[in-house]
């Protein structure tokens, strides 16, 4: 059997009505696995896509949101990290994306300060620290969760989880050997 699909789980979200939670872990063995399963992703993304990535400082979030970004511009740029600017704004292949770093932010007035409720229906936004959005998360989000490898070897693993159903084909598609 096919390693990839064996960790493809079901189970009813917890959430009421009639979504179902999809999940699946992949192990991202160095950054540069990071990048391209974030090139893999972006390829499939489009407005009003958006991908929160959650993880501790450190966990390889801006890795991952640097492949993504990459595989969508024009031509190949400079992908600063956000955590300063708070926003980096691209123009894609496929339409406006935002880079966002939310760690500093503490409140929903700073974060309607920044334009973000807008973004989420004209843009793809690619979210560090989304857990700062609370009620305003978009329930159709693709969500990302870096974590140490359990091999305690610098590595990293990482869970996908989404409802919406077109996420499902594409997310069940991406090869291992696309994230060596
Ligand atoms: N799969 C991986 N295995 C080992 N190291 C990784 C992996 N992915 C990323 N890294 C490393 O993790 C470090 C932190 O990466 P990154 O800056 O992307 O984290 P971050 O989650 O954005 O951090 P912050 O919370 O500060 O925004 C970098 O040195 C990067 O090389
Ligand atoms: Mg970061």
């Amino acid at each position: 059997m096919d390693g990839t699909r064996r960790l493809y789980k079901r189970y009813p979200s917890s959430r009421a009505g009639h979504d179902t939670m999809n999940t699946r872990t992949l192990h991202l063995r160095s950054e540069r696995a990071t990048q391209r399963l974030g090139h893999a992703i972006g390829t499939f993304l489009r407005p009003p896509d958006t991908v929160l990535l959650q993880g501790e400082l450190g966990s390889g979030k801006t890795s991952f949101a640097r492949g993504l970004i990459r595989s969508l511009l024009y031509h190949p740029e400079d992908i600063p990290s956000p955590t300063f600017n708070l926003i980096q704004i691209y123009e894609t292949l496929t339409g406006e994306l935002w880079h966002i770093d939310l760690y500093r932010i503490r409140t929903s007035n700073e974060i309607d300060e920044l334009g973000l409720i807008d973004a989420f229906s004209t843009s793809i936004c690619v979210i560090e620290w989304p857990d700062r959005l609370g009620s305003l998360t978009p329930q159709s989000a693709l969500t990302l969760e870096l974590t140490s490898s359990t091999d305690n070897d610098g590595a990293r693993e990482v869970t996908l989880s989404w409802t919406a159903e077109r996420w499902t084909r594409p997310l069940l598609n991406i090869g291992k050997d696309a994230i060596l």
